[in-house]
Parts: C-alpha cells; structure tokens; sequence
C-alpha cells in the first residue's frame, strides 16, 4: 500500500530519527512510504494539526504519487483524523493506529491478542461518531439491533459488550500466570527478562543464550508476547529468561497499560538484562525511552545489566565493565557472532551462583560417635 508520511517538527528532540523510526514502523505495518512530508510548527493546529495550506499541498502530493493512505507522526485528535480525512478524501492512520495495526498483526498468544484488541477496542471508542463503518461487517446480525436504536448506539453497546468480555479473559489469564509464577518461586528459580528498545536484538540473543528458535526479524515488534525458556549456565542457579515486547519512544499509553500485564514479567524478574543497539545514532535517546518505560511498568528497582549488542556493527571489542563496588554493570556482545556471549554466561553466574553442594559430615565426627 502506497504511504505517505508527515513529520511536523516542533523543535523537540530528533526529529529526523523520529520520522525515520515512521517509516520503519510503516514498513512493518506492510505499507510502502513513497514521500515524506515535513514542517515545522510552533504548535498543533486544531482543525487538521497542520495549518490548511499545508493540508492541500500534503493532498497534491498524494495524488501526484497515488497515494492510498497518510500516516502521521503524531496522535491526532478523532476530529483531526475525520477532517483530514475529509479534505485528503484519503484514509489518514495517527502513529497511535499505525502502532496498534502492527500489534494486532504480531500477537501471537491468547493473551496478547485480547490486550491488543482491548487498547484497538478503546482507541475506536473515542472516535466513535456517526456513519462509523468498522463494526458494519457484524451488522445485520439477528438479535444484535434493538428496536429504533441507531447504528452509533449499536456500536457503542457492542463495544462495551466486547470489552467487558475481553477484560473477564484476560483476568483469567493472568491468574493461571501468577499460579505459574508463584511456582517458579517456590521451586528457587531466577527470572532474567530482555527489555529493550524494538530492534535491539533480544530475540536474537535470546536464541543465542537458549538455543531456541524465536522468531528474529528485521522488522518493529517481532516479538510482541513474553516468551519465557530455560537458560543453563555452568556454576549458576537455574535460570528462567524471558523475552519481553520492544520500548518503543512514544509508545501510546494505551498500549502501556495494555502490555502492563505482559511487562508484569520483567517487573518481576530477579534481574533485567537491557538490551541495547550499540550501532543505532539515537542510541543514547533509546536508553532513556527504555528507562522511563522501565520505571512505569514498576520494574524501576530491578537491578539491569546493560547489555551493549551489535558489538561487530558499532566497532568496539566485546568486554565486560563493573562499577566502582566490582559489580558488572555492562556487557558489550555480538548475539549475531556470539562475541562476548560467553563473557555474559559468567556475569550471570557471577550473579546468580549455584549454592555449593552440602558437604556431606565426616562419619566420625565426635556428635555421632555413639552410634
Ligand atoms: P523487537 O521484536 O522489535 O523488540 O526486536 P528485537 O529486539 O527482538 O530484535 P531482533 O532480535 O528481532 O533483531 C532485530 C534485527 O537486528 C535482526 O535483523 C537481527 O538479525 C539484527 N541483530 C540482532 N543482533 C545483532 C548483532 O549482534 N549484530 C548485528 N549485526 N545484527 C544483529
């Protein structure tokens, strides 16, 4: 599908990474970004977030490059959206959307699909005004249009039937999730989760370290739902690593609460292990993303290793760095080439060593020699 995208620069952060993240982001969607279209602006305008100049040139260039849909680098307001999508005659998709259409797309366990239906479900509800066409399918069901009710408040009652629905599922879910947990506990296993910024590689150092097959792909938010595996690593306690969905700046708060469930994991956990592209520009601003993310999910006290991926990319010798107390802060690897795998095995059990095997008491101690 043929994309345009528009950027509006409002002098805060980068703004070019920002767009190119759109456009990577609109290519996991499956959309193709032909143009792009920037500006700058003290501030939103109200009617179309752009100023209406700047709406018909976007609409020029769409027809010029047959454009299908518009995506924006923002969240619009649902007017916004409509007269936007009034004045382009073209279907217009806000970053929020865009992100909730890749979700929708990657879930893969029950859980995640419900809690991205749930969030799809509230971002629809606030731009639910008339001649509203995505529920049209289900019309015409028997049963389902009481007498002289509107199509508006049909859709509203099937929206808050579906979500009380949805909500009762997912609760259910995560009690057989805090039964599992609670047995993980009791059995004296650690919990090491992989946060990171999307892209980072975790899933790729995932199967580097469990030697399982997780879906690894050049692509925003392979990985969507937690995916948790035996990790064996000599002179360790067992571990358990778990795979968690990418931070992504920006991430629509909606979604946030959505994945708290999901995210619960690394909250949890006994030690985050933050996976960071080492090679990407923006390195520095994904860092803080993933540490603000960090702190909202409540994983705020968890102690993290940083662990510096892509080391063949970003041109610096796989390592390990400790703080000033000695203990290892950082981990510089290559999931890709295996570099400095190893050296991240032994922080681990560094961190996490096996208990000694009792030592079974000499027979002839003096408090047994009455036997
Ligand atoms: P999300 O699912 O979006 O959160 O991504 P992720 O963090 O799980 O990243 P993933 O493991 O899918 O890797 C993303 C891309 O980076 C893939 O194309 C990997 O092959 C690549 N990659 C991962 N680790 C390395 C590395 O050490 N070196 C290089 N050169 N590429 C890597």
């Amino acid at each position: 599908m043929r994309a345009a995208l528009v950027g509006i620069d409002f002098g805060a952060g980068d703004f070019t990474a920002s767009v190119e993240e759109l456009s990577l982001l609109a290519r996991s969607a499956g959309a193709e970004p032909i143009t792009t279209i920037t500006a700058r602006r003290s501030s939103p305008d109200a009617a179309y977030f752009v100023g209406s100049g700047k709406a018909d040139e976007i609409g020029q260039a769409c027809l010029a490059e047959k454009i299908e849909i518009v995506i924006f680098n923002h969240a619009l307001s649902p007017a916004q959206q409509r007269n936007l999508e009034k004045r382009l005659n073209l279907r217009v998709l806000d970053r929020t959307s865009l992100i909730l259409d890749i979700f929708a797309q990657r879930a893969r366990s029950a859980e995640g699909k419900l809690q991205v239906e749930l969030a799809q479900l509230n971002h629809m509800a606030t731009r639910l005004v008339g001649g509203w066409t995505h529920l049209e399918r289900q019309k015409g069901g028997i049963g389902l249009r009481g007498p002289g009710e509107t199509q508006l408040e049909t859709d509203r009652r099937l929206i808050t039937q579906r979500v009380k629905l949805l909500r009762e599922r997912l609760r259910r879910v995560a009690r057989s999730r805090a039964t599992q947990n609670r047995a993980r506990r009791r059995a004296a296993v650690r919990t090491v989760a992989l946060v990171g910024y999307t892209n980072a590689g975790k899933s790729t150092l995932f199967n580097r370290l469990t030697a399982a097959k997780v879906y690894a792909a050049n692509q925003l938010f392979a990985t969507l739902d937690t995916t948790l595996r035996r990790v064996h690593v000599q002179g360790a306690e067992n571990i358990v690593l778990s795979d968690t969905v990418g931070f992504i700046r920006d991430l629509p708060h909606d979604l946030v609460a959505a994945f708290r469930a999901t995210l619960a994991e690394a909250a949890d956990a006994d030690l985050l292990l933050h996976v960071i592209d080492a090679s990407a520009p923006n390195r520095d601003e994904q860092i803080d993303a993933v540490d603000a993310l960090i702190d909202e999910i409540g994983a705020g006290e968890v102690p993290q290793i940083r662990i510096y991926n892509k080391s063949d990319l970003a041109a610096t010798a796989a390592g390990v760095e400790r703080d000033p107390c000695g203990t290892i802060s950082s981990v510089r690897v290559s999931a890709v080439t295996g570099a400095g795998i190893a050296e991240l095995r032994a922080a681990l059990a560094e961190r996490f060593p096996a208990s000694p095997l009792p030592v079974s008491e000499p027979t002839d101690t003096p408090a047994r020699s009455g036997f």
